[in-house]
């Protein structure tokens, strides 16, 4: 994880470098540093913790310059301390770096520099980079040569930001398998580990790809490979915008994205689909569209709250599109020798476009030629390059670490290409027609959001809950569950309800609860006779229920009503109150819930 950033230009570097760092601090914030060439020197600030006590121990220090590259850190190797901080940098002090990823084999690496004389100050796989970078250059190479032996003699995933005393009008950048965009200015230039860092400075962005090396000027960017032969690139223009990426009126960017759901799902589905001619219209996957009449079996892949979405796109593939279809773990996928036959299509959900082991299992299908297609809300990111095919979300740029907003949004592409594949269009009118009213269903929920806090309030004191769905509300009481364990750090598990008896009842107590998610529909029956057995064993219940649904608000502690709507569309609308109440417990503990401890937005190491 990690996020790093770089900037060389007009202005002075020290507020860009910041800034950048203070929007990426949902790849980590266990510590943050600076490294910035003031008066032919580099001087390096690192501080434990979130970027604004880095920024408050700068606030008397002069850090005057136009060259500069920062990092905010997600620890792997080495405790958060402030010799592990990032910018690392090289004996004498002339070259600094800092890195996203990880050099597996650093250990080996640092020993043979440790033989050769070089001194180590932190436990971090990083911190052999400069050395080894020094110690080409000691060899008598050229910076570009000693930089692309060090590359070679690197094994891992690395995104790299460098700066050398002695070129002191290049900000040096190269990647492999860790996302890392340069940013172009006017009289400047950027670099960062994705653009959200980059929204308000520039919206043309280059996406570096493996094995190449930036070499970027005030002015100019060259892009070389380890042949040292020219690059080409090509620069993309983004669509976001400053206001999305910042909190306006909201105390937390989780409770905006929330609230931005229903136009998420609009923005989702705008210009896509038209009911009245029961159409769906996916551009991205009109290239692929003659392989897509072949595919005869579904297999989705993802991690993290994307992987819920890909269950629930498994109910709506079977449903609509009458296709078998499987979701699995990208993190399990990998490891697995499945044997795939022709007509395997593979859908690769991701929020970022940079999940490491979502790459791992696209890399995989690639090399067994299937056919690929991405779900992905960041455009130009890797997955999104990397597919054959696919649909953005077009979410805009999600910051809370707990993914909320994009969920949305997956929800609505998966059901919109559950349509757009199905031979059978008889009975898909109706779901599309039905799709343009979910944002204003959702809008009603929100509008009960005071009700969520109040329930939250009563609940901040358990340790534990059981979250129980069946059906199309499996996935969502995993997801709910999930969204509890983030951000209020209570213990919470999601059960499919049927399961119940199988081993979760045995918790059940009066001090166990239970959120229940029984909108009216073909399976609720089933789901009240299990709370039934959680009430017959004291356990609180807490349900979400369809409006005007009598039955199941007599049986609960507390109900939260949700508009009635088809079944493939309910957990577009039951998830946001769980959104909520894990947002209200969360605050009402007093946690930063846009940073929860120990997770990281994208999770670009194994
Ligand atoms: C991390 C994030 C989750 C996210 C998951 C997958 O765990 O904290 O919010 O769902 O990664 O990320 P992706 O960007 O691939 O959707």
């Amino acid at each position: 994880m990690c996020g790093i950033v770089g900037y060389i230009g007009k202005e002075e570097a020290l507020p860009v470098l910041i800034n950048g760092l203070k929007a990426l601090e949902y790849r980590g914030y266990d510590s943050a540093g600076v490294a910035i060439l003031v008066d032919g020197e580099i001087k390096v600030k690192k501080s434990v913790g979130q970027v604004k006590v880095l920024e408050k121990d700068l606030e008397h220090e002069k850090f005057l310059g136009h060259l500069g590259i920062g990092h905010t850190r997600w620890a792997t190797h080495g405790a958060p301390t402030e010799s592990n901080a990032h910018p690392h940098t090289d004996c004498s002090g002339r070259i600094s770096v800092v890195h996203n990823g990880i050099i597996e084999n650093y250990k080996e690496l640092k020993k043979y520099l440790e033989t050769a004389g070089h001194k180590f100050t932190s436990e971090t796989d990083t911190e052999v980079v400069p050395h080894l970078i020094e110690n080409f250059l000691k060899q008598g190479n050229n910076f570009d040569t000693a930089l692309i032996d060090t590359l070679k003699m690197v094994k891992g995933a690395y995104a790299l930001a460098i700066i050398d005393r002695d070129n002191p009008e290049t900000l040096y950048a190269t990647k492999l398998s860790s996302p890392l965009v340069v940013g172009a200015g006017v009289g400047e230039n950027f670099l960062a580990s994705d653009p959200s860092a980059l929204i308000g400075k520039t919206k043309k962005v280059i996406y570096l790809k493996d094995g190449e090396i930036a070499k970027i000027n005030s002015r100019d960017i060259r892009v070389i490979n380890l042949e040292k032969e020219v690059s080409p690139f090509e620069i993309i223009q983004l669509e976001w915008n400053l206001e999305q990426a910042q909190k306006g009126d909201y105390p937390h960017f989780m409770l905006k994205e929330i609230f931005e759901g229903p136009e998420v799902v609009r923005a989702t589905f705008r210009g896509r689909v038209r009911s009245s001619k029961n159409l769906v219209k996916l551009g991205g996957l009109e290239q692929v569209r003659e392989r897509l009449k072949e595919v005869k079996r579904i297999i989705i892949l993802a991690c993290g709250t994307s992987y819920y979405a890909g269950l629930i796109g498994e109910y709506l593939f079977e449903e609509i599109t009458k296709l078998p279809t499987e979701v699995h773990f990208a993190s399990e996928f990998r490891y697995r020798d499945e044997p795939f036959d022709e007509g395997t299509a593979v859908i690769v959900i991701s929020q970022s476009g940079e999940t490491a082991d979502t790459l791992a299992v696209l890399e995989k299908a690639k090399k067994q030629d299937l056919l690929t297609l991405g779900i992905v809300n960041t455009v130009g990111s890797t997955i999104a390059r990397e597919t054959d095919a696919g649909v953005y979300n077009h979410a805009g740029p999600e910051i809370g670490v707990a993914s909320t907003k994009a969920f949305l949004s997956q929800l609505t592409v998966l059901i919109m290409m559950a349509i757009y594949l199905s031979k059978d269009k008889s009975s898909t009118k109706v779901i599309l027609k039905e799709l343009e009213d979910i944002p204003a269903k959702i809008e009603k929920i929100l509008a009960q959001s005071d009700n969520i806090k109040k329930l939250a309030e009563k609940c901040r004191g358990y340790d534990n809950f059981l979250f129980l769905g069946r059906r199309y509300n499996y996935p969502v009481a995993l997801e709910g569950a999930l969204k509890l364990k983030e951000i209020s750090y209570i213990h919470a598990e999601g059960y499919g309800a049927g399961e119940m008896k199988h081993g979760p009842i045995a918790m059940i107590s009066e001090d166990f609860p239970t959120m229940a998610i029984i909108p009216q529909n073909s399976v609720s029956d089933k789901m009240l006779s299990n709370i039934e057995e959680i009430k017959a064993r004291k356990g609180p219940v807490f349900v979400i229920a369809t409006e005007g649904d009598e039955r199941s608000a007599s049986l609960a502690n507390e109900v939260i009503y949700v508009p009635k709507t088809l079944e493939p569309f309910e957990p577009l609308l039951t998830i946001v109150p769980l959104q909520l109440f894990a947002y209200y417990v969360g605050t009402n503990k007093g946690f930063d819930v846009d940073k929860p401890r120990n997770l990281a937005k994208s999770v670009t190491v194994e």
